[in-house]
């Protein structure tokens, strides 16, 4: 039987850090084996809101590609691309903005949201509006039946689906499909300072860290304040680090971490030592890849180009159709 299709896409407007890692590439790495998938670089996307200062978009681009290929993206059995070498994805973007009615998109929360939280970037724009459009075309161009997304993504994914019906329904039968999301845990890592982690709040820790850099940011954060010296009990719900040891520690020693932190018979640079030899086991084959694919953007443009080559074809048949029910 064929596997199920999906489609998802990164927005290329800086290095990739471990909240992605966690929460979507590991994910994206492991849909490999269930799903025909397809991944790519929203640049168009990026330059939504970064028209401004549009320079990041093509290293960040290469250098998320290298990302997915050091974490395990395997483009011999994944369709690994970028959405501006699909001129196919505009022109479905122009022939859905026809039908899209303005009030769904004004009602979008995350227009509605992003409007405020960006308001020094000048957001307000027809482009921004039609984000949504631009993402239901590179879905629908694909047949996908379902896309890995955070819930932050939901309303964007509903709006395709109403985009779809609309579409159906007005040229009739079933042309495009109606995309299911895979909902994907958002992962509870905070930044090195608590916050969210975030790359404009400069507190994240990249996925192409050195051992040295990794091991000073580890040692760096914050931990249960309680914790004066190795004497004070803490609480590791009130610990910053302890949830990365959720998602690097074996759940025994978790539990010896955690009754030891609450006894105070273990202290907060040892805890930290054994996230760092964890986090270094995970990431040192991941380092060795990003190592091997450093410099050779050669390399990273040809798989970008096969994919390109592979999208290019599916896309071309759905806009085949799409043209012809709309005679153009
Ligand atoms: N909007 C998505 C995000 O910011 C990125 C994206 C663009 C996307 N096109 C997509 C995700 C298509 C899934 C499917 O995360
Ligand atoms: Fe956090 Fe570990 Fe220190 Fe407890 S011992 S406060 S879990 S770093």
């Amino acid at each position: 039987m064929e596997k199920p299709r999906i489609v998802s896409g990164i927005r290329p407007t800086g290095p990739l850090h471990l909240g992605h890692y966690l929460g979507v590439l590991k994910n994206w790495v492991s849909l490999q084996e269930y799903y025909e998938c397809f991944y790519f670089v929203a640049d168009w996307h990026a330059l939504t809101s970064e028209y401004k200062n549009p320079s990041i978009i093509k290293d960040s681009t290469r250098d998320i590609v290298r990302t997915w290929l050091s974490v395990g993206i395997d483009p011999d059995r994944t369709v690994v691309f970028r959405q501006s070498d699909i001129k196919a994805h505009s022109e479905l973007f122009l022939l859905l903005s026809m039908i899209t009615p303005l009030a769904w998109l004004e009602r979008n929360p995350t227009y509605k949201e992003l409007k405020e939280e960006l308001k020094e970037k000048d957001i307000g724009t027809f482009g921004f509006l039609g984000y949504p459009v631009l993402q239901t075309a590179d879905i629908v161009m694909y047949h996908a039946d379902k896309v890995p997304i955070g819930e932050d993504q939901l309303p964007h994914l509903e709006l395709a689906r109403e985009i779809v019906r609309r579409f159906n329904y007005i040229y009739g039968g079933s042309i495009l499909k109606e995309p299911k999301e895979i909902l994907t845990q958002t992962p509870k890592v905070p930044g090195l300072d608590g916050r969210k982690m975030s790359k404009s709040y400069n507190n994240a820790i990249s996925i192409n860290e050195t051992p040295e850099s990794l091991r000073q940011k580890v040692m760096q954060m914050l931990t249960d304040i309680k914790r004066k010296t190795k004497k004070d009990p803490g609480e590791p719900r009130d610990c910053n680090l302890y949830p990365f040891h959720e998602h690097f520690t074996d759940e025994g020693t978790r539990e010896e971490i955690a009754s030891g932190c609450r006894n105070a018979t273990i202290g907060c640079v040892e805890c930290k030592e054994i996230l760092i030899k964890n986090m270094e086991r995970e990431f040192s084959p991941i380092w060795d890849k990003l190592a091997y694919f450093e410099g050779k953007d050669l390399l990273i443009d040809d798989v970008l180009k096969q994919g390109a080559r592979k999208a290019r074809k599916i896309a071309e048949t759905t806009m085949d159709k799409v043209r012809e029910v709309m005679h153009v």
